[in-house]
């Protein structure tokens, strides 16, 4: 018996942090017509259908194969009648590379993985042109599913043009600033962030600026914006004898690191007593993200903890512009963000058949 139209068949790589709190919730709310099809994780390969029961401790039983190809199971998804959607809850670049192909086969994508959508310009017409054909779930890619790319999307289907995009895209640097600003280590913060989940698998990649430097390309792109991340200028918190480390002996280097962030706020750019780790992208194609010195009366100031904060010039938002902040880190949010992708993608896919 064919399911109902709006059915989903769901294989999700990557169930680490993100992608078990996704499991957990889709275990407890998913609607019984979607079914999970797949889960992978760097090595090891689930096939479905699996039971529900099973959803959030997938491999518990031992019921796995080594990973091989992911086109045997891309295919499987594809055979049946349920909607086929990707989750890429992963950090992998492999993962990332076949985005564009998964959705110019049929695929629906959503992803907590930003490397695709920050790609080389080179790669971007390719994905940009696949996501055309199927639909791209990116919400939780930037400020942890904060209704940002939402509104560059809807302003530039209005034809409003971004002038400028300025804020604090990341709840981990958020909240390593703040720590900083009260005379805290770095390692010492660093250390919280990772144990809570609210790093990046490695926490270099917070560190060293890449992870907001992508968030400002995503945010650009959306904004139908040009930018790549080599025309970004990074200032990287991360000394260059550790960047080359394994992550095991990197974490165990908190007093070299310790040093090194004390002088890159001694050089910070700016005044004030506040500081925070800012992205800036202005139309002209000037963007940097770096940490600066702000003042008392800087919106970007009054930021606390994990907070987010992305502000949007336009003409009509010119005086004043359009702000948007909120916890921009954190596993449940994350997992919400890939939720509501899913369910907006049951609902259009539902809507145009
Ligand atoms: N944590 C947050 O607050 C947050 C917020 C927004 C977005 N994100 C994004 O969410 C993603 C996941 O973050 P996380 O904190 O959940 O990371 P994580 O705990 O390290 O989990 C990563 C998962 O990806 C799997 N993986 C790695 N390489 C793979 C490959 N080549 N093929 C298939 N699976 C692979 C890992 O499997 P193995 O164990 O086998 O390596 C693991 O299951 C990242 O892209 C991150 O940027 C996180």
């Amino acid at each position: 018996m064919s399911r109902p139209e709006s059915s989903l068949s769901i294989a999700l790589v990557g169930p680490g942090r993100v992608g078990r709190s996704l499991l957990e919730r889709l275990q407890a709310h998913a609607p019984e017509t979607w079914q999970l099809m797949a889960v992978a994780d760097s090595t090891r390969l689930r096939r479905g259908p699996i039971e529900r029961s099973e959803w959030a401790q997938p491999f518990a039983d031992e019921a796995f194969q080594p990973r091989a190809s992911d086109r045997d199971w891309q295919d499987e998804l594809l055979r049946r009648d349920g909607i086929p959607v990707l989750i890429d809850a992963s950090a992998s670049a492999e993962v990332a590379d076949a985005h564009a192909d998964c959705l110019a086969r049929g695929i629906h994508v959503v992803t907590a993985n930003k490397l695709a959508m920050a790609c080389p310009s080179s790669d971007w017409e390719r994905l940009r042109a696949a996501s055309e054909r199927s639909m791209y779930g990116i919400s939780a890619t930037v400020g942890a599913g904060l209704p940002v790319l939402d509104s560059l999307r809807e302003l530039r289907r209005a034809g409003e043009p971004v002038r400028r995009i300025r804020g604090v895209l990341s709840g981990s640097l958020s909240a390593l600033s703040e720590g900083l600003s009260v005379g805290r280590r770095a390692s010492e913060v660093l250390e919280t962030l990772r144990r809570d989940g609210l790093t990046e698998p490695d926490p270099r990649t917070d560190l060293g600026g890449l992870d907001v430097a992508r968030k400002l390309v995503i945010l650009a792109r959306e904004a139908g914006l040009d930018l790549s991340l080599d025309a970004l200028v990074v200032d990287s918190l991360v000394p260059e004898e550790l960047a080359a480390l394994s992550l095991d002996s990197f974490l165990r280097s908190g007093a070299v690191l310790d040093r090194h962030v004390a002088q890159c706020v001694d050089r910070a750019p700016g005044s004030g007593r506040h500081l925070a780790y800012v992205a800036e992208l202005e139309v002209d194609g000037r963007a940097c993200v770096g940490l600066r010195r702000l003042d008392d009366g800087d919106s970007l100031a009054q930021l606390s903890g994990q907070g987010n904060r992305i502000e949007v010039t336009t003409e009509c938002y010119a005086a004043a512009p359009l702000s948007i902040e909120g916890p921009g880190a954190g596993l449940e949010v994350t997992a919400l963000a890939l939720w509501r992708d899913l369910v907006r993608i049951s609902e259009s896919v539902r809507r145009c058949r």
